[in-house]
């Protein structure tokens, strides 16, 4: 059985067969299941991309999705994530999609016999998330071998943050943090650097969400001074390289990572990543229900379905 729980477990080529399928797929080449699927998207956190993507992606699989609201649920009655879980494996589930707050939460589910795709845990990792971002990376270069990344702001609460720093120092780029004092992460060696020292010579700037919620100041404050700092704005997008391209897993917040003026701009690839999102969400429900990964970049649109 193949689950997708983390950046961790997947091998290059593995990633790469997925970038590979998933892109194969956004020329055309759609095979959705020729058997009846059940998924259902277990959903403890808000999310609008990942939920709905995965929703796109299933129905354009032509699976069945079965609706599921934490908040209508026997989870306020206290059922645990793994009677949940199995629940909805006996009334005949083929797979999960589960967002939880808990970080590993799936570690407590090792008991079901069913696949689950992690659509974030916690602050830990968000890998259909990484595997949509990294597609969009190798649109736009081609390979991943030498790229120059900066990820900036709220590394010490982003699972985005955590996992396209392992997967992206896995695939040969070189990886370097933004992010004032308060918001940094020592559990990696990873290199912090000042955005206006770097920003001529970055292929791929990345930025994340700053985690309002989770700070005492107000969003006045924090508008002000951030995106001064760290936040990119028409100034700092004029010294990009012209093939330079600006990533934001989104939600955004306008005015502090991103000014508005930039957020469609041509250098941006915001909602790109969100199409993509839709690609590659197909890519990994093939891999984990039918073990396909295309494992070199086709032209044509041939099936090739190749099975690991
Ligand atoms: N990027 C992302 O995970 O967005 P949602 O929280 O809306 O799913």
């Amino acid at each position: 059985m193949r689950n997708l729980l983390s950046m961790e477990t997947l091998s290059n080529e593995e990633i790469m067969g997925l970038i590979h399928q998933a892109i194969a797929i956004k020329k055309g080449d759609i095979h959705p299941f020729n058997k009846p699927l059940y998924i259902s998207n277990l959903f403890y956190e808000n999310s609008t991309r990942t939920k709905k993507s995965f929703e796109m992606a299933q129905a354009k699989m032509g699976m069945t999705t079965i609706d599921f609201e934490v908040s209508t649920s026997s989870v306020n009655k206290g059922e645990s994530l793994y009677d949940t879980c199995k629940t909805m494996e006996a009334i005949g589930c083929d797979a999960l999609v589960i967002r939880h707050p808990e970080n590993a939460y799936y570690e407590q589910l090792k008991g079901l016999t069913i696949p689950v795709i992690n659509g974030g845990d916690g602050s830990g990792s968000h890998p259909s998330q990484c595997l949509l971002d990294l597609m969009t990376i190798y649109e736009q270069f081609g390979h991943f071998e030498g790229l120059n990344v900066v990820i900036v702001g709220d590394i010490k609460h982003s699972r985005v943050a955590k996992s396209n720093y392992q997967a992206m120092t896995k695939l040969g780029a070189r990886v370097r943090f933004v992010a004032p004092e308060a918001y940094r992460e020592h559990e990696f060696p990873v290199e912090y650097v000042e955005l206006d020292d770097v920003i001529e010579e970055i292929d791929v700037c990345m930025l994340l969400r700053v985690q309002l919620e989770r700070h005492q100041a107000s969003h006045h404050e924090i508008q002000a001074q951030y995106n001064s700092m760290y936040g990119m704005n028409l100034e700092r997008y004029h010294r990009l390289k012209d093939d330079a391209i600006i990533m934001h897993p989104a939600p955004i917040n306008r005015e502090v990572e991103i000014t508005s003026e930039i957020v469609e701009a041509d250098k941006s690839r915001i909602f790109p990543q969100m199409t993509n999102g839709v690609y590659m969400r197909m890519s990994i429900l093939k891999y984990v229900l039918e073990g396909s990964l295309l494992l070199q970049e086709v032209n044509h649109l041939e099936p090739i379905g190749a099975a690991v």
